[in-house]
């Protein structure tokens, strides 16, 4: 599990980011407002609020009464602070502690891109959104991850694995590549969202093929997110190990497309 402050350590990796991030702006951001009843004259926190690009996209569609973004990464909520002008609260903050963060009611939280790798105290993070939603307000948090339907995916992330962890023993480092969310995470994050009290009201589910080479790109193009995979070596390392994983990972299984699945789930607070 990641728990990571240095997700970006300075502006011009924020920047980087944000780019990177732009199509996943635009392809959610009405969603988002429909699904989390986002209108005019609610209160919305974004946590993780990352670069502040989504809350960003929000505020210029709907005119909210407040907007409150929350990053452990203080680098994160600059950024995201910058990016919207009017009502915003900016707070620096581990989300597990949501509820004693914000002491007043919210009709909308979104946790973007977070929850599963980064949220460590997952029943504390769903405990404290309930304890701060207005009756009828909304949890929307999204889970990325990878071959729930196809096997080829399934074993060529367990095939890059094993071939990270081997071609990083030269260094003798302890890598933490992740673990993508197979069907019994996800039972397990639906026991988790009904003991604390919220109801599911629906899942969607996004899924979409990407080549073998745009692996490559995703895990490296992002500065910080490779960082606590490979921890301890230098950029051009950690790309040349995944770079090499993946060859190695092709030629053991042939190359074929890979699937990636998106599921939000939408939450409400029923009384
Ligand atoms: C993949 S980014 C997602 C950011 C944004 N929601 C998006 O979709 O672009 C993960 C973010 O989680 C933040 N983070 C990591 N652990 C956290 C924690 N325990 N509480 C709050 N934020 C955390 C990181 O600083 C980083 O900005």
């Amino acid at each position: 599990m990641t728990q990571l402050k240095k997700y970006v350590k300075n502006k011009k990796e924020v920047e980087i980011v944000s780019q990177f991030r732009k199509n996943y702006v635009k392809e959610y951001v009405n969603f988002l407002i429909k699904k989390g009843n986002i209108k005019q004259g609610k209160v919305i926190v974004d946590i993780p609020c990352g670069t502040g690009d989504m809350a960003k996209a929000i505020t210029e569609k709907v005119n909210v009464e407040k907007f409150v973004v929350i990053d452990i990464n203080k680098n994160m909520v600059k950024s995201a602070k910058e990016k919207i002008i009017n009502n915003v609260l900016a707070i620096v903050g581990d989300a597990g502690d949501i509820g004693n963060l914000i002491d007043f009611k919210v009709d909308t939280i979104i946790c973007l891109n977070g929850f599963h790798q980064y949220i460590n105290r997952k029943e504390d993070f769903l405990r404290g959104c309930e304890k701060i939603l207005n009756k009828k307000g909304r949890l929307i948090f999204d889970i990325s991850t990878r071959g729930l339907d196809d096997e080829y995916t399934r074993k060529f992330f367990q095939s890059q694995r094993k071939e990270i962890m081997s071609l990083s023993k030269e260094y003798n480092i302890t890598t933490q590549f992740p673990t993508w969310p197979n069907d019994s995470i996800l039972k397990n994050y639906r026991k988790m969202i009904f003991d604390s009290g919220l109801k599911l009201l629906d899942e969607n589910e996004f899924t979409t093929f990407k080549t073998v080479s745009q692996i490559l790109s995703d895990a490296i193009t992002i500065p910080g997110r490779s960082r606590p995979w490979i921890p301890g070596l230098n950029y051009k390392k950690r790309k040349d190990i995944i770079k090499k994983s993946i060859e190695k990972t092709t030629e053991k299984l042939g190359k074929h497309k890979i699937e990636y699945n998106r599921i939000f789930f939408i939450l409400e607070k029923t009384n």
